[in-house]
């Protein structure tokens, strides 16, 4: 079979990251989370004072680091893995300040093109993957889900994790994200013309993954 590139875009809590991993273990595809990247430099500003509307500043700093994005979930800074102390609240905040801006976003862009390259074969998730970063992915998918499941799923991973909930913080959180990603001036998230939309809202797990991997199979006969 031939080996082909997945982009995967849709907005914050539709599942992305856990579907493209799963499609990615199946298919023997790389797995790339390309948010990450951003809320791996919203972190690094937040440890350093950084200013997150500071382009500038961002840009000197971070071209002095490494930043490396590798397969399955996994961001280093300077050689150092930060991605279990990535998934939270000030850092999805902070992320989505930084990934407003141009510069910023150009420098992950050109990082994630570069791994695509050297890696045929990628299953990549964000908001801009169709659109900007793999305009020419064999297929893409964009997913969505009702602000009310994407809430009832951000409040069962948060209970699972012992966390406490305010119902109404968490979909004033979605809301403020959603916003900040589908307005911004650079790159917005959008559904490209080629994308093919999955409503994930009444579906399951499984019956996702399976509708992404047989779509993925007609491409790769
Ligand atoms: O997917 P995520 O929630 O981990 O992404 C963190 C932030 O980064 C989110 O606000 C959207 C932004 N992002 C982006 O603008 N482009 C991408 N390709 C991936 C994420």
């Amino acid at each position: 079979m031939k080996k082909i590139n997945i982009a995967i875009d849709g907005p914050s809590g539709v599942g992305k990251s856990t579907i493209a991993k799963i499609v990615a273990d199946k298919l023997d595809l790389v797995f790339i989370n390309t948010g990450l990247m951003y809320r791996a430099i919203g972190f690094y500003c937040l440890e350093n004072n950084i200013d997150l509307n500071n382009e500038s500043e961002i840009m000197n700093k971070i071209s002095q680091i490494k930043i490396e994005l590798l397969p399955n979930n996994i961001v280093k800074l300077n050689n150092l893995d930060v991605s279990s102390r990535l998934l939270v609240d000030n850092i999805s905040i902070a992320a989505s300040k930084v990934a407003k801006l141009k510069s910023v976003r150009e420098f992950c862009v050109k990082k994630q093109q570069e791994i695509a390259k050297l890696k045929p074969g990628v299953i990549m998730e964000g908001r801009d993957i169709g659109s900007v970063v793999l305009k020419d992915a064999e297929l893409k998918i964009f997913l969505t889900a009702s602000n009310e499941v994407r809430v009832k799923r951000r409040v069962k991973q948060l209970l699972e994790k012992g966390e406490k909930i305010d119902e109404k913080e968490v979909l004033k959180n979605i809301v403020d994200r959603d916003r900040r990603d589908s307005e911004r001036k650079n790159t917005p998230l959008i559904k490209v013309e080629d994308a093919i939309e999955i409503d994930t809202s009444n579906l399951t797990l499984e019956q996702v993954i399976d509708k992404i991997i047989t779509l993925a199979k007609e491409k790769m006969n």
